[in-house]
């Protein structure tokens, strides 16, 4: 029997299929390509835009609530091409795409080094990776054939032609030829430009085709080389001095012509290192190697650095030609806890990660990651304003707080620059899992893991203090809260339809208070007054009393019939406020009897059945392994209700 495989089975398909044809031919043939298709000769900040703007633009929705509380309502564009890799992340996108879209029309952004600024683990790296790889998805490249700058086959068209030319194509050549590509078409082809071979290519990291990486170095072994080539010393006598032939263009400048250039944790670099960068922004042409002519550069120049770096570089006021060549991005951490999540289940996908984490484990790590990297506000407290930045309501008093997430930017500047970083999250998912015996990550052993790491590895003493303030305080009180809920909803059956009827009787009666009418039973279809005592035990929940009940239904009631009215679909969570009361009131309901059945020694058979439905529960609707109830469970009973 013939033995399949199924690897063996595609290389071969591979092999029969016909290999793509690449265009080769001379530079006549290419013009009638230019003649079809102009867009073949667009510049590289163009060809980036372009390629990254194909792969869609979005406009995010209105209905979007990240749109309406993190983005004032204003439907900001979003780039399908980073969309499902990187998260919360829109703003400093928006300012790249800005930057590549102006220098995409030749403007003096073209000139410009695009700089990344943000601290360690924002994912500066990951950004341009993501970048250069857009690149090598894009479209083929034409260029002249054996050049060691893959430089555009129009250079070959001599400038006393450059003006015809334009009229006819509609084209500005820009650029001369290269000294290898100019002494061949001399010595080798007679000058014969038309003649002269050109191919097409395509961008490869790789190869180091188009998108050359300039890695940091020391003042010791740094070497110009890297930037812009050598001249080789083997060669140096078989060749006259300043013959193109002994030239080895293999810089980063020259590898990454007519693609990306990127500079790695550029200002650890010696500043004459530098100069480089900005000739070739300035006069778009770095230095050949030896004493030759300058030569042509045409392509994205990315830099990323920390901003302790930064600063240092800044204030040396030598540095300002520098500076006055830097489009500077911010790219601070995630500050919403929604979105960070988002990072680290990313990162646990493309990694061999398979153990179980329990419901609300990252979103713990995600709060504490968020907490440590908000500056204080003299306005909320630190939780307040995690969730407000989170785009969350916060109740208070019976009402929605009414703050403006832009106050508390605007009370700040440069957020997110520091802080706890993705890897450091990581890590602490990685040793909570080493700890257990059970191959599983919860909340509760997150929180110990990043406890552990905290008092490690954070050296500066108040840095410390507060971090493990967030971590014993704050994160432990939330989590308590979290943890009520979830048991709760665990413990009443149908808890959505009970959270439902709940919010209808509400709103039924307290319609009928507002209006002073009856309220229609709907089984006996009697006739009743509203039911005082019942509004009361909702409101009571989220403390409203007295006064202000009042308003607080008037208020309820026109907000419902005002969304009726335009159509919007209601139920018990559309109120903010509402809700919580209702949560409340459900979580008071139950208290006393999940209090006895959470402890396990007191279990009598009744409640051992109630207790194994919470576990099942638990694990069929809210996505928890019976390992991981178990602990949770157990941590509730430990730690809420301790007032008994
Ligand atoms: N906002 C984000 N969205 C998606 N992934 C992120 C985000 N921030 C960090 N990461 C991920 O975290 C990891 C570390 O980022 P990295 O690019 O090395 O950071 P930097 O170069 O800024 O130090 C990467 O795998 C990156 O994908
Ligand atoms: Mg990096």
């Amino acid at each position: 029997m013939k033995k399949t495989n199924k690897f063996l089975d595609l290389a071969e398909k591979k092999g029969q299929e016909a290999p793509q044809e690449k265009f080769s031919g001379t530079l006549a043939e290419y013009l009638s390509l230019v003649e079809r298709t102009t867009e073949i000769t667009i510049l590289s900040h163009k060809r980036l835009y372009d390629t990254i703007i194909n792969y869609g633009v979005t406009r995010m929705a209105q209905e979007d609530s990240r749109c309406n509380n993190l983005f004032n309502g204003e439907a900001i564009k979003t780039y399908d091409y980073f969309q499902s890799k990187f998260f919360g992340m829109e703003r400093s996108l928006a300012k790249i795409m800005r930057y590549l879209h102006s220098a995409s029309m030749k403007g003096e952004e073209s000139r410009q080094v695009l700089l990344l600024l943000g601290p360690v683990g924002a994912g500066k790296s990951a950004l341009v990776e993501h970048t250069k790889a857009a690149l090598e998805s894009s479209g083929p490249f034409y260029h002249i054939k054996g050049c060691p700058v893959q430089e555009e086959p129009l250079h070959l068209i001599p400038r006393s032609l450059r003006v015809k030319f334009k009229e006819i194509y509609g084209i500005t050549i820009e650029g001369d030829l290269c000294p290898v590509c100019r002494y061949r078409l001399l010595k080798e082809h007679d000058g014969d430009y038309i003649n002269y071979p050109v191919v097409e290519s395509t961008f490869s990291v790789r190869a180091r085709r188009g998108i050359g990486v300039v890695p940091p170095m020391d003042a010791n072994t740094q070497d110009t080389s890297i930037l812009i080539g050598s001249e080789d010393i083997s060669k140096m006598d078989l060749y006259p001095e300043d013959d193109p032939r002994v030239l080895s263009l293999n810089g980063a400048f020259n590898v990454g012509n007519r693609g990306i250039v990127e500079f790695v944790e550029v200002f650890k670099n010696e500043i004459e290192f530098l100069h480089t960068m900005i000739t070739a922004t300035q006069e778009k042409a770095v230095p050949s190697p030896g004493k030759g002519a300058m030569i042509y550069f045409d392509g994205v120049i990315v830099a990323h650095c920390n901003e302790a770096e930064w600063n240092k570089f800044k204030s040396d006021n030598t540095n300002e030609a520098i500076l006055d060549r830097i489009v500077r991005v911010n790219v601070p951490y995630c500050l919403e806890v929604g979105e960070e999540q988002k990072i680290y289940k990313k990162l646990l996908d493309i990694s061999d990660f398979d153990a179980h984490i329990a419901p609300h484990t990252l979103e713990i790590a995600a709060m504490f990651a968020v907490l440590s990297r908000l500056k204080t506000s003299n306005k909320v407290d630190p939780i307040t304003k995690m969730k407000i930045y989170n785009g969350e309501e916060v109740i208070e008093k019976g009402y929605v707080k009414k703050i403006d997430i832009n106050d508390l930017r605007d009370e700040v500047r440069d957020e997110g620059m520091t802080g706890i970083s993705t890897r450091f999250i990581m890590k602490a998912i990685d040793s909570a899992l080493a700890d257990s015996d059970r191959n599983m990550v919860t909340p509760i052993s997150i929180r110990d893991a990043l406890v552990k790491q905290v008092k490690e590895q954070i050296i500066v003493e108040d840095l410390r203090e507060k971090y493990l303030s967030f971590l014993q305080k704050e994160l432990h009180d939330e989590y308590l809260k979290i943890l009520e809920k979830e048991i709760t909803k665990a413990f009443v059956s149908a808890y959505q339809e009970q959270a439902e009827s709940l919010f209808n009787n509400y709103l039924d009666h307290a319609e009928a208070y507002v209006n002073a009418t009856k309220v229609k039973d709907n089984v006996t279809g009697e006739e009743m007054m509203a039911d005082e005592s019942f509004l009361t035990s909702i409101e009571e929940q989220i403390g409203i009393v007295g006064a202000a009940k009042e308003n607080f239904r008037a208020d309820i009631t026109a907000y419902m019939f005002a969304k009726l009215r335009r159509k919007e679909i209601i139920d018990w969570s559309s109120y903010a406020p509402l809700k919580e009361a209702i949560e409340n009131k459900l979580l008071t309901s139950v208290r006393d009897i999940s209090r006895i059945v959470t402890k396990s020694k007191s279990r009598d058979k009744k409640q051992q059945r109630k207790f194994s439905e919470m576990v099942q529960t638990l694990m069929e609707e809210y996505g928890y392994n019976e390992a991981s109830a178990n602990e949770i469970i157990k941590y509730a009973s430990n730690n809420l209700w301790r007032d008994s």
